[in-house]
């Protein structure tokens, strides 16, 4: 069983993602504790409902990023994590922090990167006109929302769509994407190869690109 800790900064619902598929044995690990930098996150009261250890890192109570992060990595050690998720965690994370979980930190992000890197996807992709948007989840690195891609979801842009429409039908592919992208790490069946992600099954290696996620109406 690998031990997994999950970082937020809301609603938590990606997270929630994981509590389900870890409960429904569909992950072959436990979430050993979730870590919000925002006390009043949403997710923090999920994940304590459901028996998880959390804890809230406020980064407005530390007078810089090294000793937010200082107290972060302590939060995050204790629990001896094989992999650290970023589910909505919503701080830039220094170099040396990334350094520190090279290889098991991973982040889920609301674009086909490197298309959309940060904030606003949703609007910036419908101000361009896309036809395909979607999310990404990949290993972290310190360039912010770069890093070795596991696997993509692509979701169509429809006429009518706003930026709420646009973002509820990604969030559906994103809990489905990051799912199986922890399962497989849980699996051992992910190879970081540079910078691509090799996903192994039996036979060799398979293509995560999930697209068209179901249930996209
Ligand atoms: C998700 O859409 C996630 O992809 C995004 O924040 C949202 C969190 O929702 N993350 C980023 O933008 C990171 N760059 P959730 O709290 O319901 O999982």
């Amino acid at each position: 069983m690998k031990r997994l800790v999950i970082l937020i900064s809301g609603r938590g619902s990606n997270m929630t993602a994981i509590l389900d598929a870890v409960g429904g044995g569909k992950i072959a690990g436990e979430v050993t504790g979730v870590i919000s930098n925002r006390p009043d996150a949403a997710g923090v009261a999920i994940a304590s409902d459901r028996g998880v250890a959390t804890v809230s890192i406020d980064h407005r109570a530390y007078p810089d990023r090294e000793t937010f992060e200082h107290a972060l990595t302590a939060a995050i050690d204790v629990h001896a994590p094989d992999l650290i998720v970023l589910a909505g965690f919503m701080r830039i994370l220094s170099a040396a922090f990334v350094d520190r979980y090279a290889g098991r930190m991973i982040n889920i992000h609301p674009s086909l990167l490197p298309s959309y890197p940060g904030l606003d996807t949703h609007s910036r992709a419908l101000a361009d006109g896309v036809r395909i948007h979607g999310c990404t989840v990949h290993f972290v690195t310190d360039d912010v929302d770069h890093g070795p891609i596991i696997a993509q979801a692509a979701v169509p842009v429809r006429n009518d769509d706003d930026a709420t429409a646009l973002a509820a039908r990604v969030l559906e592919a994103e809990h489905q994407l990051l799912v199986a992208a922890v399962g497989w790490f849980c699996a051992g069946r992910l190879v970081i190869d540079g910078a691509r992600v090799r996903v192994k099954n039996e036979s060799g290696d398979v293509v995560p690109l999930i697209v068209p996620a179901p249930d996209l109406s």
